[in-house]
């Protein structure tokens, strides 16, 4: 065969992991033999028929006695109950196993209520945006603090690579690296679109509060990989979120607090991880992990609780800092004259 009629080399290109279905609601059921209590959530929730039975979960009755108590079918309240469940609405307690993912899902929604609930009685990022009536300083605060998290991604997510004990997990974590380890000069370039100069940029380190979260996955990556699945399915986007995103972008170019130079980076960054759909991730070391005891899950739980305890502290730290019109761009430690 002559060399003209080889055909040229290409570049190899990573295969691509066809897109993970979205988890099923409630895909996976909660045991007859669990036994429920109420969170602290539930009395908030949307009145409806699951929530209602929501209510009767006591701490005592296991689910299957709920249901022949109720003269509801087994299958039905195992349904409604686990939907719950997976809300965050309610909680098990008690020795039964609950399948890894459902619990996943469940301290998803705890988390996500907990965020909820916390920031809805404090000064908040999300309301201050969303009114429009921010400062120059804030906006370009909260884009430098996001450009510190996101630059420490490939410490923590190299460190879960190296922890990872099966290969499938290793591979998928070096995706998500690969998704991630440039994305700091993503963020970078909305910095310079905001107006933030190189130096000012070398300067500047993260908020204490802000360290504090990057340091809890760095930890957890270290010496927890379940634990760190769960960091990643209670913070990253879920695919769902491209047209609120979307949405969001066009909003917040119409307030005119930052260019569009500022904003697009930013939220291009959303919207590609998003798409990655990152929080399947997570998923996938909790189904690895197989069905947890009770002790565990309470560990995680709290565990979660508290990286989205230290979130809204992180939030609150940004808008002490940086809510003034008038301050330093960037937080830096000075200690020359
Ligand atoms: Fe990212």
């Amino acid at each position: 065969m002559s060399a003209e009629t080889v055909q040229g080399l290409q570049p190899p290109r990573r295969a691509v992991r066809p897109a993970s279905a979205p988890p099923a609601e409630a895909a996976e059921l909660l045991d007859p033999s669990t036994v429920l209590v109420p969170t602290r959530f539930l009395g908030g929730a949307q009145p409806s028929a699951e929530a209602a039975g929501g209510a009767l979960c006591d701490g005592r009755r296991t689910l299957a006695e709920l249901a022949r108590e109720g003269g509801l079918d087994l299958d039905l309240a195992r349904t409604l109950l686990s939907r719950l469940y997976a809300q965050g609405l309610v909680c098990e307690t008690g020795s039964a196993l609950v399948p890894s993912s459902l619990f996943l899902e469940h301290a998803q929604g705890l988390c996500w209520r907990w965020r909820r609930a916390r920031l809805g009685h404090g000064p908040a990022l999300e309301a201050c945006f969303a009114s429009g009536s921010y400062s120059r300083r804030l906006a370009t605060g909260y884009l430098l603090e996001v450009t510190h998290v996101v630059r420490g991604a490939a410490g923590h997510i190299a460190a879960a690579i190296a922890h990872a004990s099966d290969e499938g997990l290793q591979l998928r974590l070096s995706e998500y690296l690969e998704d991630e380890y440039w994305h700091g000069e993503l963020m970078e370039r909305a910095l310079k679109g905001a107006g933030l100069g190189q130096q000012e940029l070398a300067r500047a380190v993260p908020l204490p509060a802000t360290q504090a979260v990057l340091n809890s996955w760095r930890h957890a990556a270290h010496t927890d990989l379940l634990l760190y699945g769960g960091l990643i399915a209670i913070t990253e986007s879920a695919t769902d979120e491209s047209s609120a995103i979307v949405e969001l972008f066009h909003r917040t170019l119409a307030q005119r607090v930052l260019p569009e130079a500022a904003w697009r980076p930013y939220f291009e960054h959303a919207f590609g991880d998003s798409a990655a759909d990152h929080v399947s991730h997570g998923r996938a070391i909790f189904e690895a992990a197989g069905p947890l005891l009770p002790s565990r899950r309470d560990q995680l739980r709290r565990a979660l609780l508290l990286h989205s305890e230290a979130l809204v502290l992180q939030e609150r730290a940004v808008l002490s800092f940086y809510a003034e019109a008038e301050g330093p761009a960037a937080h830096a430690l000075e200690w020359s004259e």
